[in-house]
């Protein structure tokens, strides 16, 4: 699409010379001596980028500014006067002129600053759009469930969103939607504006999730060579995610509960307080009574985190929810996957009912894209549904008992085995190079290189 350039300006010359630049680098330009002739043109159509006169004949660029700015905040309004003036600039600034360049300029100078300014606008544009996908895919609507358990869960995220809770617990089997609950709670909270840190508690040391939460000073230990912020520092105004917290380290635990307790923490090495504002949300699918009675986690933490707890029902706890996931991402990887298919069949819909989805959500969710990938009419078959471990891994050999026999092993075996599962990857897809690629759980430049190496491309 063209940019669309209005210049403001009762100088003909100027007018002249800054059409004759605009026009050559392919953008549309429309020129107006008056700030009221401006301000219609502005009515009957938007612009992308306006050049404004400071002093007009009839007004003067700010009053034109503020009209444009009730209209529209995106265009990039750059102020030209040979009336430098701080105060006029600074006015400029808050009604949120993008840029004040005093006359005589020279044209260069003042592309420069255009194209600073579009590549401005479009980033600010860029971050809204991403704004409203992200409250897309995580709005209440992101959430599918119709079963009574999820509609009392419906009531209770739209409370907790809505209020100033500071600690939210969440708890269910694994894929049951902890993460996903915690993100729309997040996103659906005045709190969006800020961040959303997660962090899984099981997935560093000790001593690093520690800094990593609290921060630390320099020096405070080895590897501590400059001053680093923690999460909760950084989620100031937001929400810190602690995922699987029931697997954490008790010392840490113990600070953990001091810290919601208190609000304020220390860094790693420091003397000083820090308070925060932050909303913690814990998940966890972990039997934490047991693991209060093993001495694993600590019944005062479990207590402060209850404050709000969210109970995930199971998938086959939630009655007719399973029918409506699967058509939810049947649907959904049909689409992205580009196959044909419309029905399930009475077979496979009874496979999936009888199953007792132990990794709940996400199995069901992983066992769909397979079966959408795997199937070759427009119907979903029994066969096409792959369920549970045991069977899924059944024709590939099991890395752990796999030994290597006292006579050897022919190593070209594996560059045959591989081009020989590629080979079957490319079958079951129609030579369709993404799914194939998915299925071997490789990108698809990954998968070409391979493809590539074996002569297979
Ligand atoms: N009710 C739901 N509606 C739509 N998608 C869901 C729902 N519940 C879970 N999912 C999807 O299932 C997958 C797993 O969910 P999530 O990661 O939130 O599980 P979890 O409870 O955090 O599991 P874990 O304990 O293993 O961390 C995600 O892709 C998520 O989007
Ligand atoms: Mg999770």
């Amino acid at each position: 699409m063209k940019i669309r350039v209005l210049i403001v300006e009762d100088e003909e010359l100027i007018r002249w010379s800054l059409r004759q630049r605009f026009e050559e680098r392919g953008y549309q330009v429309v020129e107006v001596e008056t700030g009221q002739a401006a301000l219609d043109a502005f009515d009957e159509g938007l612009f992308d980028l306006i050049l404004l006169d400071y002093r007009l004949p009839d007004m003067t660029g700010l009053d034109v500014l503020r009209g444009v700015r009730e209209v529209d905040h995106d265009t990039v309004v750059i102020m030209m006067t040979a009336y430098s003036s701080i105060e006029t600039a600074v006015e400029a600034i808050k009604l949120g002129a993008f840029h004040y360049i005093t006359k005589p300029f020279q044209i260069s100078q003042l592309l420069l600053t255009v194209d600073k300014a579009l590549e401005t606008t479009k980033l600010r544009r860029e971050v809204r759009e991403l704004r409203r996908q992200m409250k897309q895919e995580f709005g209440m609507e992101a959430i599918i469930g119709r079963d009574a358990s999820m509609l009392r869960l419906f009531e209770i995220i739209k409370q907790v969103s809505r209020t100033g809770v500071s600690t939210v617990f969440l708890r269910g089997e694994t894929g049951t939607g902890k993460d996903l609950v915690a993100r729309v709670i997040h996103h659906n909270s005045d709190r969006a504006v800020n961040s959303f840190v997660n962090i899984t508690c099981t997935a560093l040391s000790e001593s690093l999730l520690e800094s990593e939460l609290f921060g630390h000073e320099r020096g405070a230990f080895t590897d501590a060579k400059l001053q680093k912020k923690g999460l909760l520092e950084l989620a100031d105004g937001g929400t810190v995610y602690l995922d699987e917290v029931g697997d954490m380290p008790p010392a840490l635990q113990a600070k953990l509960l001091r810290f919601l307790e208190e609000r304020r923490f220390r860094r790693v090495g420091s003397t000083k307080e820090i308070s925060v504002d932050v909303r913690v949300m814990a998940a966890t699918n972990r039997d934490l009574e047991q693991a209060i009675a093993g001495g694993q986690f600590r019944r005062d933490l479990m207590y402060r985190l209850n404050v709000v707890s969210i109970h995930l029902p199971p998938l086959r706890a939630r009655g007719d929810d399973l029918h409506l996931l699967t058509q939810h991402y049947v649907a959904k990887f049909a689409s992205e996957f580009r196959k044909p298919i419309v029905k399930i069949s009475e077979d496979a819909r009874e496979r999936l009912r009888n199953y007792t989805w132990p990794g709940n959500v996400r199995e069901l969710r992983n066992v769909l894209e397979r079966a959408v990938l795997l199937c070759k009419s427009e119907t979903i078959n029994a066969e096409d549904i792959v369920l549970g471990p045991a069977e899924r891994h059944s024709w590939v050999w099991d890395l752990e008992t796999m030994a290597l026999p006292p006579e050897g092993f022919d190593f070209e075996k594996l560059r045959r085995l591989e081009s020989h599962l590629l080979r079957q990857a490319l079958e079951q897809t129609n030579n369709n190079q993404t799914q194939a690629a998915k299925l071997l759980n490789l990108s698809r430049d990954r998968l070409r290189y391979r493809l590539q190496k074996h002569g297979l491309l």
